[in-house]
């Protein structure tokens, strides 16, 4: 089988090396298209492929209609809002995930940039630390549970609130259960964002909730910049000169944001959290083994079309 890797931001050689090696191991072959310009190369690219992996490459209904030989395709990672799941299942392409591979250099950015900002964004002046503050975290997933663990090592306060979680499991864990939504926002220094885009998150992050936060607040994202209600917040942060916004998927209006907000915000040029030979080399080797499985046994574990 063919298996074509297809990352616009390339995984680490290390990665690579790895998945060809288990590609080659099981009896496959593997084909490599990185930093490739836009759609039209991944469509010509895909044509003779049995699998593929990618990263946050978008995966149309014209990609997978022209992959005629695809039969599945990992997301080497956990948001899988780049994937068309129904024309994957429509062209009969099982579709996976590799939750919880890149969590830990995701919760290690969370907690860099909430230090970055705290400290003036490393210029000149008195910071504060994070011992004592209180962290919100927004769902409590592999990625929203690893920054609470390492929160707690700094010594913060930790909240969580995650409707799909029953209290007693984010309890487990040391955090406090926050009873809404709303009480979690009011109640927290930090909000760390760590919910999918879906139609109902995107847009959703906006003036009614981080309007509640208390004074020098500071929203963290590094889940997806679609969440963020952007015109909201920027409303919001024009208005109350003491909040701020971290990011590591930078609004559209990053531009704006910058130049009007100063150092109450900073966005990463690009979208980092997962950007550790670490996290690329987990993901990227757990999409391969997936891979060999399916074709080897038909196991399905951790697809997402069903
Ligand atoms: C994810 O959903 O796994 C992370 O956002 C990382 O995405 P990336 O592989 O595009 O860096």
């Amino acid at each position: 089988m063919k298996i074509l890797v297809a990352t616009q931001k390339p995984f680490a050689k290390a990665a690579v090396d790895g998945i060809r090696k288990i590609a080659e191991e099981n009896g496959h072959t593997l084909a490599l298209l990185e930093k490739y310009p836009g759609e039209a190369e991944l469509i010509a690219a895909v044509a003779d492929a049995d699998a593929l992996i990618v990263r946050s490459d978008k995966v149309t209904a014209a990609v997978v209609e022209a992959a005629k030989k695809l039969k599945i395709v990992v997301r080497a990672g956990a948001g899988f809002d780049n994937l068309d799941l129904a024309a994957c299942t429509a062209h009969n392409v099982v579709a996976m995930n590799t939750p919880g591979q890149n969590s830990n250099a995701v919760a290690e950015l969370a907690i860099g940039l909430m230090i970055y900002m705290n400290r003036n964004q490393f210029t000149p002046g008195t910071g504060s630390e994070l011992k004592g503050k209180t962290l919100g975290i927004q769902a409590y997933g592999n990625v929203g549970r690893l920054v609470g663990k390492l929160a707690m090592g700094f010594g913060m306060n930790v909240i969580a609130f995650d409707p799909y979680l029953p209290n007693e499991k984010i309890e487990a864990t040391g955090a406090k259960v926050a009873p809404s939504l709303e009480a979690l926002y009011e109640n927290s220094d930090f909000v760390s964002l760590h919910i999918p885009a879906t139609p109902e998150t995107k847009g959703s992050i906006g003036r009614n909730l981080v309007g509640r936060m208390p004074k020098g607040a500071c929203l963290i994202n590094t889940a997806r910049k679609e969440v963020i209600n952007e015109a909201e917040l920027f409303d919001l942060m024009s208005e109350r000169e003491d909040l701020r916004y971290v990011a590591d998927v930078a609004p559209e209006r990053a531009a704006e944001f910058a130049e009007k907000f100063g150092k109450r915000y900073f966005g990463t040029p690009k979208k980092m959290g997962a950007e550790t030979a670490e996290a690329n080399i987990n993901a990227g080797l757990a999409a391969a083994n997936q891979i060999c499985k399916f074709f080897a046994t038909g196991d399905r574990t951790f697809q997402l079309n069903k």
